[in-house]
């Protein structure tokens, strides 16, 4: 995997090529795909004028191969390379991207689908990968617009763009048959857009959420939200008539828009089919919910709320403070990495975290080397994820068994705000 320069038609073809960072030349990167319980090898090779590397999200890997410059491994310098050598424990949809300068170089395109395949995958006509991403250009050159850095944005929403691509197309197409039954694999690797997603011409179930399973596949609901990182797959089928057209459609408040065409051909010879069963769960240590050890997160900052104080480079900081250094946001009273680890944990250990959003807006908060489940007021837990969607004034707890031993990022990646304070991380001892 090479990353460097490359130049991608992201708009329609009477604007300039958009000169991006990419993969092997693309944006999204190359669709890596292997089956659960292979050995993923791929050396990163740095072609780009910046350090770099490359985080496997979602996997549960060993530590050293995570890709955190600063935690797991060096940065990966210009000309520089850096082999990753893991066994992929789950079937499922996930993605890789940098994670170095990561609110910028994944603006730029360095990220792609990671795709594991079941041992035994679903009886489907065609499995497609649908990678949304929201950029911010120029609307006269097209290129890249800049202010990356801007505090304006990172106190807000974050980088909000200005065109959405699937699969870096603005109009993406697909054919295919009346009748038929899709997988969509969605990702969502945008820097900070939330999408509001719908389906048109298409009927189907969630079958998975963030890679992982559902216990029983449920009927799409008519919107369905997808945070920046997290991943839904759908099993659907095409039911607009042959000729016409399906889609699926982003839901914004001013109305929709076709995010993907699925144009329908003439019929398949396929009666409508049943419910599709369940995929074969993961292996996923189930939490001690008796057991566990709760440590409540508290999310503060940001615009029309703010920070009094906090904690910064081992130094507490009035907000005026904090904001010259580029901090806005903070977790239990720390803006950016603090000394200690949020939790240090023994391997197994369950870790109960109630993450209140005490801010305005809302954060996708993401665990590294971890699936966790969202634990109900009525005691009863959600689906298994590694991305969960905390909305302003609403506490969101967390559990998990903590059983991959290292040093674990944990932060929002609504990527603005993670460079501006929302990041921490969880030790789990060996
Ligand atoms: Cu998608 Cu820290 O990761
Ligand atoms: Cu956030």
């Amino acid at each position: 995997m090479r990353a460097g320069l490359a130049k991608a038609q992201l708009t329609p073809a009477e604007y300039p090529a958009t000169e991006v960072w990419a993969y092997n030349g693309t944006a999204p990167g190359p669709t890596l795909r292997i089956k659960r319980g292979a050995l993923l090898r791929q050396r990163l090779v740095n072609g780009l004028p910046e350090a770099t590397s490359i985080h496997w999200h979602g996997l549960r890997l060993p530590n050293a191969m995570d890709g955190v410059p600063g935690l797991t491994q060096e940065a990966v310098g210009p000309g520089e390379s850096f082999d990753y050598e893991f066994t992929v424990p789950d079937a499922g949809t996930f993605w890789y991207h940098t994670h170095n300068r990561s609110w910028e170089q994944m603006a730029r395109g360095l990220y792609g689908p990671l795709i594991i395949d079941e041992e035994t995958p679903p009886d489907v006509d065609r499995d497609l990968i649908l990678t949304l991403d929201d950029w911010r250009l120029d609307q006269t050159t097209a290129a890249i617009a800049g202010g990356f850095d801007g505090l304006h944005d990172q106190a807000h929403g974050g980088r909000i763009g200005n065109l959405v691509t699937v699969n870096g197309q603005f109009d993406h197409r697909q054919p295919v048959r009346g009748g038929e039954r899709l997988r969509l694999r969605l990702i969502n690797t945008a820097n900070a857009r939330i999408f509001n997603l719908g389906l048109q011409g298409l009927e189907g179930w969630v079958v998975a959420l963030d890679g992982q399973p559902l216990e029983k596949p449920e009927p799409a609901a008519e919107v369905f939200r997808l945070a920046p990182a997290q991943r839904i797959d759908l099993i659907v089928d095409v039911t607009a008539e042959p000729g016409e057209e399906a889609y699926l459609v982003g839901l914004e408040r001013d109305g929709g828009f076709a995010l993907a065409t699925f144009e329908a051909g003439s019929e398949a010879a396929q009666a409508r089919r049943p419910a599709p069963e369940a995929l074969a769960p993961n292996d996923l240590p189930a939490p001690d919910l008796k057991g566990a050890r709760e440590v409540p997160m508290l999310l503060e900052g940001g615009a029309m709320r703010g920070l009094a104080k906090a904690e910064y480079l081992g130094r507490e900081m009035s907000g005026r403070e904090l904001a010259e250094q580029g901090q806005v946001w903070a977790l239990n009273g720390v803006a950016g990495m603090p000394a200690a680890p949020f939790a240090g944990v023994g391997r197994g250990e369950t870790l109960r975290i109630p993450m209140r959003n005490d801010t305005m807006f809302p954060h996708a908060m993401h665990l590294h080397g971890h699936h966790f489940r969202q634990e109900h007021e009525d005691g009863t837990l959600g689906p298994w994820r590694d991305t969960i969607l905390v909305d302003p004034d609403q506490v969101v707890t967390i559990v998990f068994a903590a059983d991959n031993p290292g040093r674990w990022l944990f932060h929002c990646h609504m990527l603005g705000h993670q460079v501006a304070g929302m990041k921490t991380r969880i030790e789990v001892a060996s």
